[in-house]
């Protein structure tokens, strides 16, 4: 025994402490505490000893073979720690992963910028029933019954009285029987016809405009509408308001706006006339008042109403109207 235990203990922690894995700090505690290891030899020869101090040294050699298993157990644990932790370590470097999203379909958004441009003049939203009752529809709209009016919109009756609505009007009936003037509103919404071809859908979209107070005029109407077409297109587009008959409005009016394609020259879009159609308009028919209850020697308006793809087909110069129904995505990323 040239080395006392303590010397054995200190050097054993110190090599335990170093070891960097498995195998070395195996290596170490076979070489204290195998079956030849330094401790247990050390155990063995203090049989060797005077009597008198084998308790002593007994003690302190079984200490250290513990304190040396204690160590080699914590060291060969805090290994297996680390090695788990890397494994289930996060990479902050990675790229995170990206969900889709989507966006406001084209018809949306031309909705909402419509209305978003009469809205900064003063008009309110206002909605009304899909299904419709023919007399929103129709009736309190100066278009009675078996009138050849009625042939302008191919309807899809539910029943004899109840129909899809043909057109966003019903809403301006509706509006003026629940409310007094002055009025201003725009109303957007889907409306159904039975129709269906290149230039025409079983269901699109329109926007009534309706405006109600005293004095209104021919003019103001113009007014508007010429500020509405220069904010939704540019400003040096042209427009025009050709005679035309709507049985709730007289006079009423078509406006065209110069093409947006050739500027007015004329070209396949026009057909060669260098004008679009965009519109319906007129002063609100007195039997319109009438049917509402209101005063026609106090009150005049007028009211306009447009379709919602026809506008959105000028703006993104799309020549299919049935592209937008279609959902094709590589379609609606383009826009
Ligand atoms: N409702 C008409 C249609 O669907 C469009 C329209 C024309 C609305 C003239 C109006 C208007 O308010 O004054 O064809």
């Amino acid at each position: 025994m040239n080395k006392s235990i303590e010397q054995i203990r200190t050097e054993a922690l110190e090599e335990i402490e170093k070891a960097g894995d498995t195998e070395q700090i195996k290596a170490v505690s076979v070489r204290y505490i195998g079956r030849k290891g330094i401790v247990t030899q050390y155990l063995r020869d203090i049989a060797a000893l005077p009597a008198s101090q084998r308790p002593e040294a007994g003690k302190k050699a079984n200490q250290t073979k513990k304190a040396i298993e204690k160590a080699v157990e914590k060291a060969l644990s805090k290994l297996a720690l680390s090695a788990k932790d890397a494994a289930d370590a996060i990479d902050v470097s990675l790229p995170g992963r990206v969900s889709p999203r989507g966006s406001l379909h084209p018809v949306t958004r031309i909705t909402k910028r419509i209305c978003h441009i009469f809205e900064r003049m003063g008009f309110d939203i206002a909605e009304g029933p899909e299904v419709e009752t023919d007399y929103y529809n129709f009736e309190a709209l100066n278009i009675p019954k078996n009138h050849p009016a009625r042939d302008m919109q191919d309807t899809f009756y539910i029943s004899e009285n109840i129909v899809l609505r043909t057109h966003t009007s019903p809403i301006q009936v509706r509006f003026m029987e629940a409310s007094t003037p002055p009025i201003r509103i725009v109303a957007p919404g889907k409306v159904y016809r039975c129709d269906s071809d290149l230039t025409h859908t079983p269901m699109f979209h329109q926007v009534e405009g309706l405006l109600v107070d005293e004095n209104v005029s021919f003019g103001d109407l113009k007014g508007l509408l010429t500020l509405f077409v220069q904010q939704m297109f540019d400003e040096e587009t042209g427009l025009r308001f050709r005679p035309s008959f709507f049985p709730f409005t007289e006079p009423s009016a078509e406006v065209d706006i110069q093409c947006v394609m050739c500027r007015g020259e004329g070209c396949k879009v026009c057909s060669g006339t260098g004008w679009l159609e965009v519109m319906g308009c007129g002063m609100v028919h007195p039997a319109v008042f009438e049917n509402v209850g209101y005063d026609t020697s106090t009150y005049s308006g007028f009211a306009f109403g447009m379709g919602v793809e026809r506008i959105a087909m000028l703006k993104y110069g799309i020549n299919d109207l049935r592209m937008f129904f279609e959902s094709d995505i590589r379609f609606l990323r383009q826009l």
